[in-house]
């Protein structure tokens, strides 16, 4: 962060607050957003007289944000924030409450991508609320905090502990917003997303069909943008199973990754849902596919700078460049069906892996297709101990639900939320995530703060 200091000691950056004066009407009494908790906004909104000079603030991924705010004129100048074009992409919400609200809400709930927390508190106290949050955070949350004190020494304190930004209130919107660019676009900083690979140890044995259906599942219950890249390119069913059929999609990133930008990715990906997108194969046949293992590196790359989690459906089939990316990878989940030919496979893959990526943790095995009637099959139990793994998650040969899922181009949980594998769905996504299982909220509209809200007074 290049102008750490800076924000604590310069001067807020005046801003004609002209705008302002339109979004009062977006406030109720008590300053919370009205037409529900939760607000995505759009973009078209970059002709405010400060946004010239907002030279320093770039565009932000597709990340969720959720604002916790003590005082009505934080909420307004993130709220303009939100609506200009740089903040387009993020999916924010902005609650009143501040670190108290924050709290109690990611008891419950699983924490977004950052988390802007207002504060009027300070010194030891400021530090205390924010320890309490700290314990409820997931692992690659970032915070930044909104406090009243222009203190130098608090902020080192508070970047020592895992903040990461300070900005001292008043705060204009361009403020915020160099803030938020600046964590997402420091060239020392990662790309922003994780990378989770699926691949089956043997052809048919439902890789694709767990791959679309976890992605579904961070998506709409962990608050996380989504993009599912099929690199199954002849016969890859991502479209189909989210009933979709694009014309572009992932062969045009891979023919020319040189070309392949922030815009051209808009695209090419396919929107299914509000946080979930697909980079489609385009399953023709009449072309060749060379894909080199840095072209592929190099579209990940792109995606990953875009969208927090990028989810790969790799083919049954051994090459280079499937190679790379399993080893390259954040997360492998390797799935198999409980037969001799998988678990030779699966220990090919699992060794390999486990040589390969010295410092990461085993890959998740799913064991698929299990208890199908009258097969022969390998114990649950044998299975795991001759691969030395156990299983994460043990989905049960269900052809009723998944059958009909595939037919419909629909999601096993949007068939059926009682069909067994939406458990394993969830499991499996908080395992990926590395998230409390017990956080995990079930597909809703509203983001779940209403009650909480109405408990504090702050909802109608
Ligand atoms: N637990 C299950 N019970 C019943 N059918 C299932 C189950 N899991 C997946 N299937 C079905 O198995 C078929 C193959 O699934 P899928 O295409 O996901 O496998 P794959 O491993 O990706 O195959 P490929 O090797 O072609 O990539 C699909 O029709 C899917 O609906
Ligand atoms: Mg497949």
């Amino acid at each position: 962060m290049s102008n750490q200091n800076q924000n604590v000691d310069d001067q807020p950056v005046a801003y004609d607050d002209a705008p302002a004066a339109d979004q009062h009407e977006a406030y109720d009494e008590a300053g919370v957003l009205e037409g529900g908790d939760v607000a995505i906004f759009d973009d078209g909104q970059d002709d405010y007289e400060f946004a010239e000079a907002a030279s320093n603030a770039r565009p932000v991924p597709r990340i969720s944000i959720q604002c916790f705010c003590e005082t009505p004129d934080t909420a307004e100048a993130i709220q303009i924030a939100a609506e200009d074009r740089r903040l387009a992409k993020a999916h924010v919400s902005v609650h009143m409450g501040g670190a108290q609200a924050a709290v109690a809400h990611y008891q419950e709930s699983p924490t977004p991508n950052l988390i802007i927390i207002e504060s009027t508190l300070e010194g030891d106290e400021l530090l205390y609320q924010l320890d309490g949050l700290a314990e409820c955070c997931d692992a690659g949350t970032k915070v930044l905090v909104i406090g009243a004190l222009n203190d130098v020494l608090l902020y080192r304190e508070l970047l020592r502990r895992g903040v990461s930004e300070y900005l001292v209130a008043p705060m204009s919107p361009l403020q915020l917003m160099e803030g938020v660019s600046n964590l997402y676009n420091d060239p020392e900083t990662d790309p922003v997303g994780n990378t989770v690979a699926f691949i089956g140890a043997k052809g048919g044995v439902g890789s694709s069909t767990i791959c679309h259906n976890v992605a579904w599942t961070m998506s709409e219950l962990m608050n996380t943008e989504v993009v599912i890249a099929d690199l199954d390119l002849a016969f890859g069913t991502t479209g189909l199973d989210f009933n979709q059929d694009p014309v572009q999609g992932i062969a045009e990133a891979l023919a020319s990754p040189e070309r392949l930008d922030d815009q051209l990715l808009d695209r090419l990906l396919t929107r299914c849902t509000d946080r979930l997108s697909i980079f489609a194969a385009p399953v023709i046949l009449d072309r060749d596919y060379d894909i080199s293992p840095d072209g592929c590196e190099m579209v990940i790359d792109i995606v990953r700078q875009n969208v927090p989690d990028v989810v790969v459906d790799l083919p049954n089939s051994w090459s280079d460049w499937s190679k790379r990316i399993l080893t390259q990878a954040d997360e492998v989940v390797i799935t198999a069906s409980p037969d001799l030919a998988n678990l030779r496979n699966a220990k090919n893959i699992v060794d390999l892996l486990k040589a390969s990526r010295t410092n990461d943790g085993p890959p998740h095995l799913v064991l698929n297709m299990a208890n199908m009637p009258k097969r022969p099959e390998i114990g649950v139990k044998e299975f795991c101990q001759s691969l030395d793994l156990d299983a994460s998650a043990v989905i049960e040969f269900d052809s009723e639900h998944f059958g009909q899922a595939a037919n419909n181009g629909q999601m096993i949980e949007e068939l059926s939320k009682k069909a067994k594998a939406v458990q394993a769905f969830h499991t499996l996504s908080a395992l990926i995530m590395h998230r409390k299982e017990s956080v995990i909220q079930a597909p809703s509209s509203s983001s779940g703060l209403g009650p909480l809200l109405k408990k504090l007074k702050l909802s109608k």
